[in-house]
């Protein structure tokens, strides 16, 4: 079999997505002991206990097979939410949920439009599907809305938004989020990835998209993401919250069982537990704050993060700092499949990840200037 010349044309140029190094790899390659990951945007205080609790509890149950629609997890999700059952999808993470979005919607002949720095599972999963992808260049690093708006046309089927962005940590304001979705046709679905909302709920001009958009909005889609701030991202739960009919539609292609029953119950646990949520975003947000800080302090400005990882510019290409990182036990994120060769994500993590990686930065910096003959700052 020419496997090649089988497959669909579209896959021709698709590339697995590559997620940040796990730390047992790093460890087995350098041989080192302690590994900092800070390359996935997980959160340094992990899940609820509760959560673990709930989960440690499931486990006993795991022969039997989960509820199919995740049904009391919709229910509890809905009403926290405040919004109805059947305007809630659960997903294997909101990826799988942005998977069954193109794959309802989208195929060859349509357009979706996103933006040069948005994040990338958008552009990946609408060329698998073969529709072409609209990029749009962002402006100071957020999305421009109103130029979004003028690159679609009666082809575009959805406009991805994520809010905050993820590779940049920006977020885009009620009223730019108010007059996109204004100018939109009715036909085209904003899809409006919130993965990192609990981080930015709040924060001044930061929409609630659920009362502010979505009772007026058909062609909206919300997602949410138990990954982040709940810290369950090895169990893969997220949510979809749109207009019911278009929830009947996706639901129709979701996998039987897309959830896993120990998942199930502990995002049911972790919703319940909303001082830890609260302790989760706030200490984030601390060290968030000094992180940058520091970061600022050894030369390497960051843009404003209203999620729980930095975009930060580096001295030398993004590759080479992820290199020399890792060579240290510390695990960034590279950002050359976004364009972004001269910054680096980096994850906000514990006091002590962050001065561990402080201490590599210091050094691999004092490397490179030496190798240049550059003086650093503060080395
Ligand atoms: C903006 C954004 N959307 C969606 C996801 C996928 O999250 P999940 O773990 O829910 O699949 C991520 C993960 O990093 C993300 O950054």
């Amino acid at each position: 079999m020419n496997i090649p010349k089988r497959v669909r044309p579209e896959l021709r140029d698709a590339k697995p997505y590559l997620p940040g190094k796990p730390i047992a790899e790093v460890q087995r390659e350098l041989g080192i002991k302690r590994v900092v990951k800070l390359a996935s945007n997980e959160s340094f205080l992990g899940p609820s206990p509760k959560a673990l609790t709930a989960l440690r509890k499931a486990s006993k149950n795991v022969w039997t097979y989960p509820e199919g629609a995740s049904p009391l997890l919709r229910r509890e999700a809905a009403a926290e939410l405040d919004v109805r059952e059947n305007q809630v999808l659960v997903g294997n993470g909101s990826d799988e949920i942005i998977r069954l979005l193109c794959e309802t919607l989208v195929g060859p002949r349509d357009e979706v439009v996103c933006s040069q720095y948005g994040f990338i599972r958008f552009k990946q999963q609408s060329k698998m599907m073969g529709a072409a992808v609209v990029e749009v260049p962002m402006k100071d690093f957020r999305h421009d809305c109103a130029a979004i708006a003028q690159k679609v046309t009666s082809k575009t089927k959805m406009v991805f938004v994520a809010s905050p962005n993820n590779p940049t940590g920006t977020f885009n304001t009620r009223a730019e989020l108010t007059s996109l979705l204004r100018m939109l046709p009715k036909d085209c679905l904003l899809v409006l990835d919130e993965a990192y909302y609990h981080y930015a709920a709040g924060l001044k001009d930061y929409p609630e998209s659920l009362s502010e958009f979505l009772p007026k909005h058909k062609n909206l889609i919300v997602l949410r993401t138990f990954s982040k701030a709940y810290g369950l991202a090895g169990l893969r739960i997220g949510l979809g919250i749109a207009h019911e009919e278009l929830i009947q539609w996706i639901d129709r292609i979701r996998m039987p069982f897309n959830v896993n029953l120990p998942a199930q119950f502990a995002a049911r646990a972790a919703l319940k537990d909303k001082a830890f949520l609260r302790r989760c975003v706030r200490e984030t947000a601390k060290n968030r704050g000094a992180l940058a800080e520091a970061l600022e302090f050894l030369g390497l400005p960051c843009l404003p993060s209203a999620a729980n990882f930095l975009c930060v510019q580096s001295p030398i290409p993004g590759k080479e700092l992820f290199r020399e990182l890792l060579q240290q036990g510390v695990i960034v994120r590279p950002l050359d499949e976004y364009g972004l060769h001269q910054h680096v994500r980096i994850s906000v993590g514990s006091y002590s990840q962050n001065r561990f990686l402080l201490g590599a930065l210091k050094r691999v910096l004092a490397l490179a200037a030496t190798e240049t003959g550059e003086m650093v700052h503060a080395v």
